[in-house]
């Protein structure tokens, strides 16, 4: 996927954190997602739904924008405005909570949310698994911890994170808290190489959330996090 095709719908307006397009464009690199027309694609934690647009314009599919933080509302005024209104849902629903249809989804993607609400164990067994069907594809990218800080966020992460620095976990930890069961076939996280580059984006706009990281990046965010890709196959059933 090129990039530059976005560049005018990444702005201050839809940014809210590292470049999420970026991000998604290196889970696509190395996973590309197979996909048609009436796939439904579901992008979770989606925010302003910049990655959905992207989703839907390169896999074609159907694709439900779920946020929490920006209403439905929000999300479908700017869908109109970027003529996708036919092609994506926006849906406002805690992902602890979702009320999808069970087995609809052929894929998920998840960029910079899945750690605020799916740390414990079990949670994507229980929560996300069921709206999935077979032979389905989950990508997700999230900040985290490197490997070798394992376990170490609230002593290294708190000065810039305060209590939130729990939420960054390691690639191994995640794998062993996605878990595993007889739909799942495998399940890969690796700390993933857009990770400068994605900041550097964030970092130039004058967001004051990106403000604020910026007084930390070389002393915290470069040295023990990362971004990780979280990728699970499932399993075809017979
Ligand atoms: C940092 S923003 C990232 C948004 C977007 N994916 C991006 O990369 O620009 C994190 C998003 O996670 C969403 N989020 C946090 N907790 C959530 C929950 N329990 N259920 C659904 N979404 C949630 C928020 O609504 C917010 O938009």
């Amino acid at each position: 996927m090129n990039i530059s095709d976005y560049k005018t719908y990444i702005s201050a307006e839809t940014m809210m954190g590292p470049n999420s397009v970026r991000i998604l464009a290196e889970l696509f690199d190395k996973y590309p997602l197979p996909s048609a027309p009436d796939d439904m694609i579901l992008d979770l934690g989606c925010g302003t739904g910049l990655t959905s647009l992207v989703i839907a314009k390169e896999t074609g599919a159907r694709v439900f924008a779920n946020d929490l933080w920006i209403s439905a509302k929000e999300n479908e005024r700017r869908f109109a405005r970027w003529g996708v209104a036919q092609q994506i849902t926006p849906v406002c629903e805690d992902a602890n909570n979702l009320h999808f249809e069970k087995r609809k989804f052929r894929a998920l993607i998840s960029i910079d949310s899945y750690h605020y609400f799916a740390g414990s164990k079990g949670f994507f067994l229980e929560k996300i698994l069921p709206f999935m069907k077979d032979d389905g594809v989950i990508l997700i990218a999230i900040p985290g911890l490197k490997d070798e800080y394992t376990g170490r966020a609230q002593e290294l992460l708190s000065d810039w994170l305060g209590d939130e620095a729990y939420m960054f976990k390691s690639p191994k930890l995640w794998k062993e808290l996605i878990g595993s069961n007889s739909r799942i076939e495998s399940v890969k996280t690796w700390e993933m190489d857009c990770f400068c580059k994605a900041w550097d984006d964030w970092l130039a706009t004058d967001n004051q959330f990106a403000l604020g990281d910026k007084k930390h990046f070389e002393t915290i965010i470069k040295p023990y996090t990362c971004f990780v890709g979280i990728y699970i196959r499932l399993k075809k059933m017979v």
